[in-house]
């Protein structure tokens, strides 16, 4: 695998292998990988010749008194973990490589509607930081197919929006939620939890089953919902939002079957998120 700072050098390497007609795999990541980026890098190896995962821990996506300064920095372990998955280029440029005028002079994408609530509604520029990366990495690497993981499934569609409403000919992979063992779905920021706090953290999953299960049977949502956040805070949690969405994000009606519940919750330093698709009984409607 080559590590590769330079946008040009970057530039010239992708260029050659499109010159042979390859197939050009992106797998966007802010490095501290684990299981779920590795299942990104092994779908990217199916669907094309050649691979490239970029780190870059985007400031442009974290707010003032968010993680960036806290958020684990685990370069040679992810190099090491990149070649064994058999990335062919890891593409990790510097903030100033890619930002070269800062953040504040730097021309942004917005992805207006689906990027507004849920995370984007918690997390103000949010997903303007993520687009915008998102859009040059695109820009630089000009890729064929792209993963992302269903995890930050609010990122997965405003992803898709961005690709569509652009017409950029980029094929957008969703790629399912890799969890532990006992539920938990892998994170970087699963590193903030005290030994304590990991013991309670599949409780979020746990919740989101139940909650299904319940949906499923045909009860009604606002109950299910406020039973839900009172579970939470009963674990521990403090739930930032815990919402019944249909598949495109938008508010669920009568006539809504695929739906997906979703939720944000603070445990000690860390927000946890999650989600979980519902299949909705059709004798249910809004009202529940
Ligand atoms: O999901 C992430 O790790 C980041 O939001 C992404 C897509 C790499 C953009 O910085």
């Amino acid at each position: 695998m080559r590590t590769l700072r330079d946008i040009n050098d970057l530039r010239t390497t992708v260029h050659k292998h499109r010159l042979r007609q390859q197939r050009i795999a992106l797998v966007p990541t802010m490095g501290n990988l684990h299981a779920g980026h590795l299942a990104l890098i092994a779908s990217a190896r199916q669907h094309a010749d050649m691979v490239v995962a970029s780190l870059f821990v985007n400031p442009m996506q974290f707010g003032p008194d968010e993680d960036l300064d806290a958020y684990p920095r685990t370069f040679e372990a992810d190099q090491a973990q990149l070649t064994e998955a058999g990335c062919d280029i890891l593409f990790s440029p510097t903030v100033s490589a890619l930002y070269p005028n800062g953040l504040a002079a730097q021309t942004r994408v917005h992805v207006p509607e689906l990027g507004e609530g849920l995370c984007g509604g918690s997390r103000p520029g949010h997903f303007d930081g993520v687009s915008t990366v998102v859009s040059m990495l695109f820009n630089l690497v000009q890729p064929d197919v792209a993963f992302f993981g269903q995890k930050d499934y609010q990122q997965l569609a405003v992803i898709r929006k961005l690709v569509s409403d652009l017409h950029l000919p980029i094929e957008i992979i969703g790629v399912p939620i890799v969890r532990a063992e006992d539920g938990l779905a892998l994170s970087s920021r699963n590193g903030y939890l005290s030994q304590q706090e990991r013991a309670i953290a599949p409780a979020l999953y746990q919740t989101l089953c139940k909650l299904r299960d319940a949906l499923e049977h045909g009860e009604s949502a606002e109950r299910v919902l406020h039973q839900g956040k009172t579970a939470l805070y009963d674990a521990g949690f403090t739930p930032d939002y815990l919402e019944l969405r249909d598949t495109m994000l938008g508010p669920v009606t009568s006539l809504t079957r695929h739906a997906v519940l979703l939720a944000a919750a603070q445990l000690g330093t860390a927000r946890l998120i999650d989600n979980l698709s519902v299949q909705l009984p059709a004798a249910t409607d809004a009202s529940r």
